[in-house]
């Protein structure tokens, strides 16, 4: 624990465990005798000094804080260090969504995808953007779940705007799940932002593929390569079946190639029509599926799964 620089009375073992864009995450335990001494914590230390919008580590603390829902994460406590950063504690779990989902039965990946749906529904219903959903920002304590949403620091909520007052920041997500009219630079977005990266997860959940290509796997990320490679798969989108994207500021700074798009059996042969037809209410440019209604359909799905496996 030598390199660990916070110190908290109630807590001890502290190990590092990995690092964000804008935070460092240990391990820990409660000290014996102090309540909850059996149970495993996580301590995230975000830096609150230098600013790297759109994170926000205090905009996120106070969203989540406020949240209370069975697949969000819960703020067990949370502390200044001597440095001034600002430490969230939560119970750790033993699986990023990423880490397990090769091992997931298709039952068990349809109640991940349910309930990454029920907190999106209540995300949408508190006003309350996320913006960076991906499965590293899920955990579970087993590979039966709950998955568990988690990561707020770069969150949004009309009641908690933060800097972001007129217009929203557009560099938000992570790699290929970033929402598409974000690469055009629009800045009034609202939650079907999340809806298109949920669906990009799903497609990748079911799949095991990555459904979109910004050249990461390359070591080389770029916006125009995954600007190409949505295009590639969904078709070259124009303002007439895409009205919006005449406002977009950098819509009209490149021409792109046109064209067609892919049939979702052809985007992604490996998985069920049912999970085809899912994936394409969400991962769409217009009028992205809510995920209340994204959740029944995968309730109605679990519901046929289990009567086809009695
Ligand atoms: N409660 C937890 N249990 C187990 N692992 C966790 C937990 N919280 C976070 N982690 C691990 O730490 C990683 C980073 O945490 P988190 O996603 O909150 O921050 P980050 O991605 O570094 O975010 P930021 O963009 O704020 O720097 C997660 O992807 C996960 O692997
Ligand atoms: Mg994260």
């Amino acid at each position: 624990m030598s390199n660990v620089e916070w110190r908290n009375e109630l807590l001890e073992n502290a190990e590092y465990l990995c690092s964000g864009t804008a935070s460092e995450v240990y391990t820990s335990t409660a000290k014996k005798g102090t309540k909850g001494s059996t149970r495993v914590y996580v301590v995230k230390v975000q830096d609150l000094s230098g600013k790297r919008p759109p994170h926000d580590a205090k905009r996120g603390f106070k969203i989540l804080s406020e949240l209370r829902h069975p697949n969000i994460d819960v703020i067990e406590d949370a502390f200044m260090d001597k440095f001034g950063s600002l430490c969230i504690v939560s119970a750790y779990k033993r699986f990023t969504l990423s880490s397990c989902q090769s091992q997931l039965s298709y039952e068990a990946k349809l109640k991940v995808s349910m309930d990454i749906a029920s907190a999106l529904d209540y995300l949408y219903e508190n006003e309350i953007i996320h913006r960076d959903i991906h499965p590293n920002n899920v955990l579970l304590d087993s590979l039966d779940g709950p998955a568990i949403l988690t990561d707020f620091s770069t969150a949004w909520s009309y009641n908690c705007k933060g800097q972001e007052k007129q217009g929203l920041i557009t560099q938000i997500g992570t790699g290929h799940y970033k929402p598409v009219e974000t690469l055009f630079g629009y800045q009034y977005y609202y939650c079907e932002v999340d809806w298109w990266a949920f669906g990009i997860l799903v497609a990748e959940l079911f799949s095991q593929t990555d459904l979109f290509d910004d050249g990461s796997r390359e070591g080389w990320p770029s916006e125009l390569k995954l600007i190409n490679s949505i295009f590639k798969t969904l078709g070259t989108p124009n303002p007439n079946i895409w009205p919006a994207l005449a406002t977009f500021p950098d819509w009209n700074k490149f021409v792109f190639t046109k064209y067609h798009g892919k049939h979702w059996e052809d985007i992604l042969p490996n998985v069920s029509e049912d999970i085809q037809l899912l994936v394409s209410t969400m991962v769409k440019y217009t009028g992205r599926g809510i995920p209340s209604s994204v959740r029944e359909h995968l309730e109605q799905l679990l519901i046929e799964h289990k009567k086809t496996v009695k």
